[in-house]
């Protein structure tokens, strides 16, 4: 029998990985309030799959809970989730870290007694009052940021894979994830900024600011020694661009709802390593205060 996984943050993509997971595993859906029992997830073709779920609070959770944890809070709530938690946890819970940008994959790697593994992926999913929509299907990697526990990541990439969620295990997530919030970061904050949709950012007089920013992104990932995509950097963020044109990216819904956005987790790291290499990095810094 597939081991218990445990979801903790049942918004969208603790919602999508649910519902899709229930097929497969015996699965909890943990809030801070408690989380719907009944879940409808409409797919990207427009079917709609009803699930019924267990669901529980950290109060409420039995200890000790033996299994995976998907952690699918936002990344800055993610530490406060797992604390509340980690009574109730066996020593080695594997943790699956989901969120975007560059933080507590680093702190909780370092910390946590158990394995844990950093997932990138690009699944779009939005909540909705009874379940949650599957707004298009992606891509996820999974993989520990030092390359360890590389059965366990294959294990979970197979599951997730036959819940119809495409993942990968793959040994170089530290590049990844490093690639993904360089390429949010020339897009999200700008388009969170202005108030606009993805896809003007190739208009006037957001260009200019995008190159700009793709002129700091450059000197901090070879600062930090990080590898370009083999397309380079201003070629994987204008393709990002063009394939998002129509997008409302999740910095900007959450500027919208007047919600924190991810901005520590995203530009944070960058602006840390433009620091430590004593690099100016202003539009980035202009952007980190902007957005708030
Ligand atoms: N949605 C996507 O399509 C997508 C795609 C790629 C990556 N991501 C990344 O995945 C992460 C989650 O995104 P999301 O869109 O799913 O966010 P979301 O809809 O805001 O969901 C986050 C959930 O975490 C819950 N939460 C907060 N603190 C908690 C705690 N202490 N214990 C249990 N649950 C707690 C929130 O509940 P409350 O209602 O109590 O606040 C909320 O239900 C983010 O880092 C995001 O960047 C999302």
């Amino acid at each position: 029998m597939t081991q218990p996984q445990l979801i903790v943050g049942p918004g969208a993509l603790g919602r999508l990985l649910a519902v899709r997971l229930s097929e497969l595993a015996p699965v909890t859906l943990l809030g801070r309030r408690p989380p719907p029992t009944r879940l409808a997830l409409t797919a990207p073709d427009g079917h709609i799959v009803q699930r019924r779920l267990t669901s529980e609070t950290a109060a409420s959770l039995a200890a000790p809970f033996r299994g995976t944890l998907h952690l699918t809070t936002k990344a800055y709530h993610a530490q406060a989730a797992l604390d509340g938690l980690a009574q109730k946890l066996a020593p080695d819970t594997a943790l699956v870290l989901w969120q975007n940008g560059y933080g507590v994959q680093r702190t909780l790697t370092r910390d946590w007694s158990g394995p844990v593994l950093c997932a990138t992926t690009s699944e779009g999913a939005y909540v909705t009052a009874d379940g949650v929509v599957h707004a298009g299907h992606g891509e996820t990697y999974l993989g520990h940021l030092h390359g360890a526990y590389a059965d366990l990541a294959e294990r979970l990439a197979a599951l997730l894979s036959r819940a119809g969620l495409h993942c990968r295990a793959v040994g170089d997530i530290d590049t990844r994830l490093w690639h993904k919030l360089a390429v949010n970061a020339a897009i999200n904050p700008l388009v969170a900024r202005w108030r606009i949709r993805n896809g003007q950012l190739r208009d006037r007089p957001f260009r200019p600011l995008v190159e700009a920013l793709i002129d700091e992104l450059v000197l901090v990932m070879e600062a930090e020694g990080i590898a370009p995509p083999a397309e380079g950097w201003r070629a994987r963020v204008w393709r990002v661009i063009e394939g998002t044109a129509n997008n409302r990216a999740s910095m900007l819904q959450d500027v919208l709802a007047g919600r924190p956005t991810e901005r520590d987790a995203i530009l944070g790291p960058l602006l840390d390593a433009a620091r430590r290499h004593g690099l100016e990095a202003p539009q980035l810094s202009a952007l980190y205060d902007a957005v708030g």
